[in-house]
């Protein structure tokens, strides 16, 4: 499953707090989500936590989500290792200031044996960044063989299934560079529920929708 999680700021805004304050609520809804998958028997996750142009955002909530993240990653530890989590990040986290980077470091590590889910959080992401250093790498090791396989063993999400249901949050209907190659065959759900707003229930009902629907992957059935 991956999950678009829009909708911070209007959650804030409704309810006439900062924009800080909804992006703390919708970190603090990743764990639930976290607990979703856990119970459920859903192996991966991957969340679209920062893409590449949320850069462009003011420096004081880009530095706002930065904290998040690290606190995320410092808080959330004992806790993702008990329930078998094993955190990964998809992305180029190389612009992110050393102290974001150690405290990533150090989750992907503590966390390395967990075998229950694997969440993804997609930091410094772009999709499109994402194929085109799959085509540079392939170009530099001398890779001849282009294949469809080949050119997933270059993503960031070589070592994860394609996602079968991608959710997107707060009434948007669009992809915005999340996922593209690996999102051939995915299913979309999309709901006007914002993110920090979407809880079990919601999750219930995203997962029956998704049961509902029938894959075909271009043939007959
Ligand atoms: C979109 O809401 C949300 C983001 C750009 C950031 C998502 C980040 C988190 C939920 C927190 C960190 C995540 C982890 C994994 C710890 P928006 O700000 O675009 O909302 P708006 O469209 O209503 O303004």
């Amino acid at each position: 499953m991956a999950i678009i999680m829009d909708g911070n700021g209007r959650w804030a805004r409704k309810r006439g707090f900062p924009r800080s304050v909804g992006h703390r609520a919708g970190t603090e809804n990743v764990r639930k989500a976290v607990k979703y998958c856990v119970r459920n028997g859903i192996r991966f996750l991957t969340v679209y936590a920062f893409s590449t142009e949320n850069f462009r955002r003011p420096p004081e909530e880009v530095g706002i989500l930065m904290r998040l993240l690290v606190e995320y990653f410092e808080k959330e530890m004992p806790e993702l290792k008990e329930n078998g989590v094993r955190l990964n990040v998809i992305g180029d986290v190389s612009a992110f200031p050393a102290y974001v980077q150690e405290a990533i470091r150090k989750g992907l590590d503590a966390t390395k044996e967990c075998e229950k889910l694997v969440l993804s959080i997609a930091l410094g992401y772009g999709a499109r960044a994402e194929i085109v250093q799959a085509f540079q790498k392939m170009l530099v090791s001398g890779e001849t063989d282009i294949t469809e396989e080949t050119v997933s063993r270059y993503l960031y999400t070589s070592d994860l299934p394609d996602p079968d249901l991608i959710i997107r949050t707060s009434g948007e209907e669009r992809l915005s560079n999340f996922l593209l190659y690996q999102a051939a065959y995915s299913e979309f759900y999309f709901t006007d529920t914002l993110w920090p707003d979407f809880d079990d229930d919601a999750f219930d009902k995203a997962v029956a929708e998704y049961a509902k629907r029938e894959r075909r992957y271009g043939g007959v059935v």
